[in-house]
Order: structure tokens, then C-alpha cells, then sequence
């Protein structure tokens, strides 16, 4: 099912079937540096069931991203559900191929995720939780217009917070 569409990507509720895709970035680990490690195909058909979860329960998770020109998979980037301090937050999250990286995809899809939050679903607040020597994903956050609001620590690291209010978005069309 598509969500979204961008200027270069289609972003769909993803399946079982894309384990091999997500593998192409869950198998790297210089995409994952900044997460626990890297994941197996049964890890990520628990991945791809925790946001299955999410869809059926928040109506929101991680899509997949799909180049228009040629249909490959390129990344995921949707709306999650997170607690931050206690408190319930949405989060932009973001995760590309290596080899499609710099080419401002990520910003793409977290600028398309921005105005559907904001215009679609009527949130008025989002945020991205960033492991503080990400500096290619505190860049994106920022391209999004978020600001970093504080540091915490989450998942034993430390983390930015990067956050942005509906009434303080780049304005759209
Ligand atoms: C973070 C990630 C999604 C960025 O994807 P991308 O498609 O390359 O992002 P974009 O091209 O839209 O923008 C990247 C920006 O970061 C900048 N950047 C890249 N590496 C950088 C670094 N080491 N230091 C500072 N800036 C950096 C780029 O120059 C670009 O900014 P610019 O447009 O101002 O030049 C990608 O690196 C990724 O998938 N990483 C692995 C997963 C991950 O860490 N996800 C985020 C979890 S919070």
C-alpha cells in the first residue's frame, strides 16, 4: 500500500517479502554503526512484524522507499512511535542504502514524512532521536527544519533530540 510519494520515491507499507531489501542495509555495518549491530533474516522479519505491529496499532511506522525511475529499493524512512523521558513522541526515522547515500534521499522521504505528520495526520510536534556522532543524520534532521532541543540517554547512548513544532515549519505547498 503507497503512503507517500516524493519528487524521486514512492513510500509503501513494507512485507515479509522485503527481507532481502532490508538486508542490503541491515547486513551493512556502516549503516548500522550507530545501532546495536548489524541483523539476520530472522531479526529482520521481526523488524518487518514490530512495524507490521505499528501500522495496525498507530496507523504509522517505517515505509519502504522505492526509486520511481527504476523501482529499486533505496531505504526506509516513515513516522515511529517512541518514548522519550516518559513522554510519547512521533520520530522521523531514516535509514538508505550506502551506495545511494549523499544524494539527498533522506531528506526527501523526512521532508515528505514532516508535511504528512503535520498536514495529514494533524500532529503538531516531531522529533528525531540521533546518536550524538551521527553527523549525516543530525544534517538531515536539520534540513527537515528540527532543531536539537537536548541530549538524553536512550538505548544505553547518548542521544540528540532534535525536534520541530507544526507552527514552526518550513512552509509548504
Ligand atoms: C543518515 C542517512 C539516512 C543520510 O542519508 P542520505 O540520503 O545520504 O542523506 P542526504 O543526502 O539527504 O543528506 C545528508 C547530509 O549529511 C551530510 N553529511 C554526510 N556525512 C556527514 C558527516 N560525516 N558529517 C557531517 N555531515 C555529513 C551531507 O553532506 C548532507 O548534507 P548537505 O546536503 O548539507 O551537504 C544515511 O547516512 C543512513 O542511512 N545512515 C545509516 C542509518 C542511520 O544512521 N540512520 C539515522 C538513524 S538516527
Amino acid at each position: 500500500m503507497t503512503v507517500l510519494e516524493t519528487e524521486r520515491m514512492t513510500l509503501r507499507q513494507m512485507n515479509m517479502r522485503d527481507v532481502a531489501n532490508l538486508r542490503g542495509i541491515f547486513s551493512d555495518p556502516e549503516a548500522m554503526r550507530y545501532y546495536p549491530g548489524t541483523k539476520d533474516d530472522a531479526e529482520t522479519r521481526r523488524w518487518i512484524q514490530w512495524n507490521l505491529d505499528s501500522y495496525a496499532q498507530h496507523g504509522i511506522g517505517l515505509w519502504i522507499a522505492t526509486l520511481k525511475d527504476s523501482e529499486q529499493f533505496a531505504g526506509q524512512c516513515g513516522l515511529v512511535v517512541q518514548d522519550v523521558e516518559g513522554v510519547v513522541e512521533i520520530e522521523i526515522g531514516y535509514l538508505f542504502l550506502r551506495r545511494l547515500w549523499g544524494q539527498g534521499l533522506a531528506t526527501e522521504a523526512a521532508q515528505a514524512c514532516r508535511d504528512y505528520g503535520f498536514d495529514q495526520l494533524g500532529l503538531t510536534r516531531l522529533v528525531s532521536l540521533i546518536h550524538v556522532r551521527n553527523m549525516a543524520s543530525c544534517r538531515v534532521a536539520e534540513k527537515v527544519g528540527m532543531t536539537l532541543e537536548k541530549e538524553i540517554i536512550k538505548w544505553q547512548k547518548p542521544i540528540c533530540v532534535y525536534a520541530l513544532a507544526k507552527h514552526e515549519a518550513p512552509s509548504r505547498a
